[in-house]
Order: structure tokens, then C-alpha cells, then sequence
């Protein structure tokens, strides 16, 4: 694999230092000296339409990251990515998400293998599953249709999933609920059991390597709960066949587990955990929203693969969105990123992006090694409008930092509900239009006067205006819709890890805190020589525990 070029070593980065230096965002001169501009930078993404309009970038600057784009390779690595070349070096895989979205007719061979068709017939057979639940076909050990289906798994195992189904209410099957376990937290599996009938439960344990402490913690937990509960009349092997499937790249440790290979859907280990919502990990989506509303998700994230893939570099959303991150991050100092939907059932999309952006990219060494010569990562956070406006809103409009935001807005609510007299969508809407409004043009000490503000209150009130925000929208939020913005943010993530020279693919940062989980254990337990082992804080830290644990 070729060297990562060093971004701050290209001559469009030495453009931009140029440019940042002398740049004066001024957007309300910008928008009226320029009637062209909204349309010049609103642009199309599959079913999104996308106003770059809103951002502290000028023509120059957008040409200058384009370069900067160009002269770090941003395409050569998408193209390498789509190849199904090995472009997570420090793990020697392959990277092919988008391999999971192509459509049944499409080929990709890659090393031998055509994985299109692999992938089909493992989406046939959760097809089928998921066919076999929403039907009542699939009975319980004790003869019971299936109510509640329980998806076991934690980061890229839960997050997808639950995002999805929550943001995918309104297409969910009526009689089926899911729920999610994630925490090793023991009140995490206790408080979601809550109430559950273990004659109509189903689990899903969803692990890529069936090795993660949290998840085969909470597998046992829900085992056991499942067997006592459903008392020693049933068998317990037939039991377990009947209420557990798993997902996993694993699957010789599937059957361990004791779960029947036959209940058991495989994916491969070119699906990283973060980007493995449209594998088989989404069986329990599948489940809820049914084949065809998922195969629309696939479809979405495809089109939104094929606008990645084929669209010039200068009219391309997720490269020009990365880019713009990179100008906010390394010209701006901007340390974070906020995602602000404007729709409530997005309320976990932040969520799930946090481990997309910052299992991604939170790295301090490039992919041959060499350390980043750039700040990387930035800290992606976020809540639904318009909680979020009497919260933290504030800060983005009047605080000292700068905030890039995106919003995120649809033109149809997915459900609607009227007090008789008002269209309560378009008050929701006005909101997402004025704050972005607001935050790109402020409002000056003269207007603030204008209002016969009393002058000692004046400068609390003006709003400097120049607060970046992109503006996302979309007619409704489909499954299609979602797929459409979860590709997005993938490719978003993507091309700033090529800009910054990252493998975005691996996630060695989480390893040393499994690692000394497994050391410490020992200690809390007692152990003397583990506990000797430990640094002062830790000892102490554990002796408190000791002292006030109530058995
Ligand atoms: O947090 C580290 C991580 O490996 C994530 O990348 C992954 O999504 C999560 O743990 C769960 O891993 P698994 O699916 O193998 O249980």
C-alpha cells in the first residue's frame, strides 16, 4: 500500500494556510453581493438536497480543497476501497461496505470470490428468517408466535440497528417490538427484560467476532433469564434453538455458544463494526420493518455509493462535506461537530455517528506508521431540534468556539398529528430555518438598538452571525432516506481519513482498556497479587468499592 502523502505538505494546504489567514467571512455581504450563490453551492445527492451555501468557505477556498482533495489521493483510495483492495492496512482487510448495498444483478470479484453473490445469499436467508418471524410461522419452544425480538450487541453490533429501528417507526411491524441490550451495566439486560414473556421473546446475539465481553455476558444473562423462566418442564437445548439466533463473522464460536449453526447468519471480515448496519447485523430491522423496506435501505445507501463513486469531485457531498470538515478542524480550530436533525425518530442518528466518525478517525498515526502532522477526529455530538435549541444552542450561537453543524430536515413529518389549527411540521420547520439562519447572519449591535434595547444590554444581545451550518434535506425520512444519509456519513469520514492519512478501519484504541479489564477483574475480586499490581489511584479506587458494596 502506498505511503500516505502529508496533507500539510501539499501545496494546497500551504493555499489554504494563504486563504485562512486572510479570509473575513462576511456571509451577509457574501449573500448579497453574490445572488448566485445558494444555487451555485446547493447540490443533489440521490434524494438529497444539500445547501452548502451557509458555509465560511468563498469560491477560492472550495477550489483549494478540492486541490487538496486531489493532491492527497481522496478518489485513487475510494476507487482502491471499491476494488476491494486492502486499504485497512494495520489488520490486512479489505474494505467493502458498499459491496453489502450492491443490487443482486452486480459482480465484484475480489480475491476469487464474487462477494455480491455471497452476500445475497446470506440477505436470502435473513430475508427468509425475518419472514418466518413477521408471519408468526416461527414458534417459541412452547408453541407461542414470536412478540418482542432482543438484539444482544454493543458499538457497531447495537448502534446501527437501534438507530434504524428507531428512526424507522413508522414502517415497524404492529405486533413485533424490539428491544436492545448493549451494557455490561447488569441493569442494562435487567431493566429491558422487564415485563417480557420468555414464550414470545427471541433473542438476536449480534457480535463480528463472538468474542466481545459485553455481548457474551449478556447472552449468558438472557439465556439464564430465558431457562428459569421458562421453567424446567422445557427442554433446555430446544429451548435455546427456538429463542436464539446469532450474527457473526464467528461462526465456529456460534456453536459454542451453543447456538445452531442453521440459526446462525454469517458476514465477513471486510465489514468493519461500524459499518455493518446493512449486514446481517440488521436482522433484527429486518424483523421489524420487513425484506422490502430493507432492500430500500440497501437501495438508498447504494445510490448514495454511486454519487460518491461517479460524481466530480467539486459537486460531490460527502467529499466537499469532509473537506469543509477539514478546513473547520485544522484552518478554524473547530474541535467539534454538531448533528442536529430535525426529526425527532433521529434521536440516536448522533449517536451512531459518534462511533462512525470518532472509532474512524480518532487517530494519532497515519496508515504506514509516520505520526499525523494535523489535528484529526473531531468530536461529532448532537440532539434532535428543537430539545437541543433549550439546551446547548446558546453555546453554537454566542459561545467563543467555533461549532460546524448539520442540519438535518424533511419536508414531511413521518407522523403527523394536529391540534386543528396549526400545521405543527411547519412550526418545526420554521425553527430549523431560523436557527440556520441565525447562526449564519446574526443579528448587529444596530438592530439590537432598533428593537430600543437599553444599551447596557446590547452586546448580550447581538449575535456575530458566521456560524457554519449545512443544510440537509430530504421529502421524508424512507428507509431509503436513511440509507442515503448513513452513506453519506460514511464517505464523509472517509475522505477525511484520506486527508489526513488515517486508516479510518481499525479501532486499536479500544484494546488496552478491554485488556486491563480482564487484569483488573481479579483485583476487585480480591485477588491479592492483582490488586498489587494495580497504580495507587486504582488500589484506592477499588478499596472504596470494597468498603461500601452492600454483599
Ligand atoms: O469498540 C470496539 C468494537 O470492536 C467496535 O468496533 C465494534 O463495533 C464493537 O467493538 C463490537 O464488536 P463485536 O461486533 O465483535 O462484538
Amino acid at each position: 500500500m502506498d505511503a500516505p502523502v502529508d496533507a500539510t505538505g501539499t501545496a494546497a494546504w500551504a493555499e489554504l494556510d494563504r486563504l485562512a489567514a486572510g479570509l473575513a467571512p462576511d456571509l451577509r455581504a457574501w449573500f448579497e453581493a453574490d445572488p448566485g450563490r445558494v444555487e451555485r453551492l446547493s447540490l443533489s445527492a440521490a434524494d438529497l438536497h444539500v445547501d452548502l451555501s451557509k458555509h465560511l468557505a468563498d469560491d477560492d477556498v472550495l477550489a483549494a480543497l478540492v486541490t487538496l482533495a486531489e493532491q492527497t489521493g481522496v478518489a485513487e483510495r475510494r476507487d482502491a476501497m471499491l476494488r476491494g483492495e486492502r486499504i485497512n492496512v494495520t489488520e490486512d482487510r479489505a474494505v467493502l461496505h458498499t459491496a453489502l448495498r450492491l443490487p443482486r444483478d452486480a459482480s465484484l470479484e475480489v480475491e476469487g470470490t464474487d462477494v455480491v453473490a455471497e452476500v445475497h445469499e446470506v440477505l436470502d436467508r435473513v430475508y427468509a428468517f425475518a419472514e418466518q418471524v413477521r408471519s408468526g410461522e416461527w414458534r417459541g419452544v412452547t408453541g407461542e408466535r414470536i412478540r418482542t425480538v432482543v438484539n444482544i450487541g454493543i458499538g457497531g453490533s447495537d448502534l446501527g440497528p437501534v438507530m434504524a429501528y428507531e428512526a424507522l417507526a413508522e414502517f415497524r411491524h404492529p405486533e413485533i417490538e424490539c428491544r436492545f441490550i448493549s451494557n455490561i451495566d447488569p441493569t442494562d439486560a435487567a431493566t429491558t427484560l422487564e415485563g417480557l414473556d420468555p414464550a414470545t421473546t427471541l433473542f438476536i446475539v449480534s457480535s463480528k467476532t463472538f468474542g466481545t465481553l459485553e455481548t457474551l455476558t449478556n447472552a449468558r444473562l438472557c439465556r439464564a433469564w430465558l431457562l428459569e423462566r421458562l421453567g424446567d418442564e422445557v427442554d433446555g437445548d430446544a429451548a435455546v434453538a427456538r429463542h436464539f439466533v446469532a450474527v457473526s463473522t464467528a461462526l465456529d464460536k456460534v456453536a459454542d455458544f451453543g447456538i445452531d449453526p442453521d440459526n446462525a447468519f454469517g458476514f465477513w471480515d471486510w465489514v468493519g463494526g461500524r459499518y455493518s448496519l446493512d449486514s446481517a447485523i440488521g436482522t433484527s430491522l429486518v424483523v421489524a420493518v420487513g425484506p422490502e423496506r430493507f432492500a430500500e435501505l440497501l437501495a438508498g445507501m447504494h445510490a448514495m455509493d454511486e454519487h460518491f463513486r461517479t460524481a466530480p469531485l467539486e459537486r460531490n457531498v460527502p467529499v466537499l462535506m469532509g473537506l469543509l470538515n477539514v478546513w473547520y478542524a485544522d484552518f478554524h480550530g473547530a474541535q467539534t461537530h454538531a448533528v442536529l436533525p430535525y426529526a425527532q425518530l433521529l434521536h440516536r442518528f448522533p449517536a451512531y455517528l459518534q462511533q462512525l466518525t470518532m472509532e474512524s478517525n480518532g487517530k494519532g498515526v497515519r496508515w504506514d506508521g509516520t505520526a499525523v502532522t494535523a489535528g484529526t477526529g473531531e468530536i461529532f455530538w448532537g440532539e434532535p431540534g428543537t430539545n437541543g435549541q433549550h439546551a446547548f444552542y446558546q453555546l453554537i450561537h454566542q459561545g467563543t468556539r467555533l461549532i460546524p453543524a448539520d442540519f438535518i430536515a424533511f419536508a414531511n413529518p413521518s407522523f403527523a398529528l394536529s391540534d386543528g389549527d396549526q400545521d405543527v411540521h411547519e412550526l418545526f420547520l420554521a425553527n430549523f430555518l431560523a436557527q440556520t439562519r441565525a447562526l449564519a447572519f446574526g443579528k448587529t449591535a444596530e438592530e439590537v438598538r432598533a428593537e430600543g434595547t437599553e444599551e447596557s444590554v446590547v452586546p448580550a444581545r447581538v449575535f456575530t452571525g458566521n456560524r457554519p451550518t449545512t443544510s440537509i434535506m430530504a421529502p421524508a425520512l424512507t428507509p431509503s432516506v436513511l440509507g442515503q444519509l448513513v452513506a453519506l456519513y460514511e464517505h464523509i469520514t472517509f475522505t477525511q481519513g484520506v486527508v489526513w492519512g488515517i486508516d479510518s478501519f481499525d479501532q486499536w484504541g479500544v484494546e488496552l482498556g478491554k485488556k486491563l479489564a480482564q487484569e483488573v477483574g481479579p483485583a476487585i475480586d480480591g485477588d491479592a497479587d492483582a490488586l498489587a499490581a494495580q497504580d495507587a489511584s486504582t488500589r484506592a479506587l477499588i478499596a472504596y468499592y470494597r468498603e461500601h458494596r452492600r454483599s
